[in-house]
């Protein structure tokens, strides 16, 4: 079970061409408190931005155990970094149970409309397929989200009927043999 796996910080350092993804450490709670303290960023996935910096960092300090309490998932964390300067621009998780990952990809406001969600959801895609061989990758997308969902179709993701506390199931099975992984530019 994808549960009992614990990837190293060097397997969980992703890269593409602009981008750079490190595992997420509590030593990132200042720099992405800055960016990730946004209501904007919330229009679509609800909820309210974590209010101090003090309180993302205690989030942080559990998301470094990359497992859910029950320590049955694996909870993947990652900071997402331009490699021109090293700057944090956002966010990807995935959440792991059995063969399935959940993937979502958060990028800041000052740094959206230049394709990197896009590029970094196709990375983290890439990387799950590839590296922990999941069978199945699903993201839940606000119908209204259009950005969100052109993210999802760059990862190789296809809208389903299915829809989840009201946001629609992207999904890609690669038990579909007609599925493509993901490439860079795809
Ligand atoms: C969704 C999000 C990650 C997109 O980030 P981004 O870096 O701006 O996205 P990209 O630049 O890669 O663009 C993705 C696509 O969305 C389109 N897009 C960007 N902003 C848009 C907008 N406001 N309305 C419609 N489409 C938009 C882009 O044109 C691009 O489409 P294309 O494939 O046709 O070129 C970003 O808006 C975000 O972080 N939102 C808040 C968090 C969130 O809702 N996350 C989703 C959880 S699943």
């Amino acid at each position: 079970m994808k549960g009992d796996i614990n990837p190293s910080d060097k397997e969980l350092h992703l890269d593409s061409s602009r981008l750079a993804a490190y595992p997420l450490k509590v030593g990132d709670a200042d720099e992405l408190f800055v960016l990730l303290n946004d209501a904007a960023l919330h229009e679509f996935v609800g909820g309210s931005p974590i209010g101090s910096v003090e309180d993302m960092r205690t989030r942080f300090t559990t998301l470094e155990e990359r497992k859910s309490p029950a320590r049955s998932e694996l909870w993947l964390n990652w900071v997402l970094r331009r490699k021109q300067d090293g700057r944090a621009v956002g966010t990807l998780q995935t959440t792991v149970r059995e063969m399935e990952g959940q993937m979502a990809w958060v990028i800041a406001t000052r740094y959206q409309g230049q394709g990197y969600a896009k590029e970094a959801a196709r990375m983290l895609a890439r990387w799950l397929l590839t590296h922990l061989k999941l069978t199945v990758l699903v993201a839940h997308v606000h119908p209204d989200h259009h950005a969100s969902a052109r993210v999802a179709a760059a990862a190789g993701l296809s809208r389903t009927e299915q829809i989840v506390e009201g946001e629609v199931v992207w999904r890609l099975d690669r038990r579909n043999h007609s599925m493509k992984t993901p490439t860079e530019n795809s």
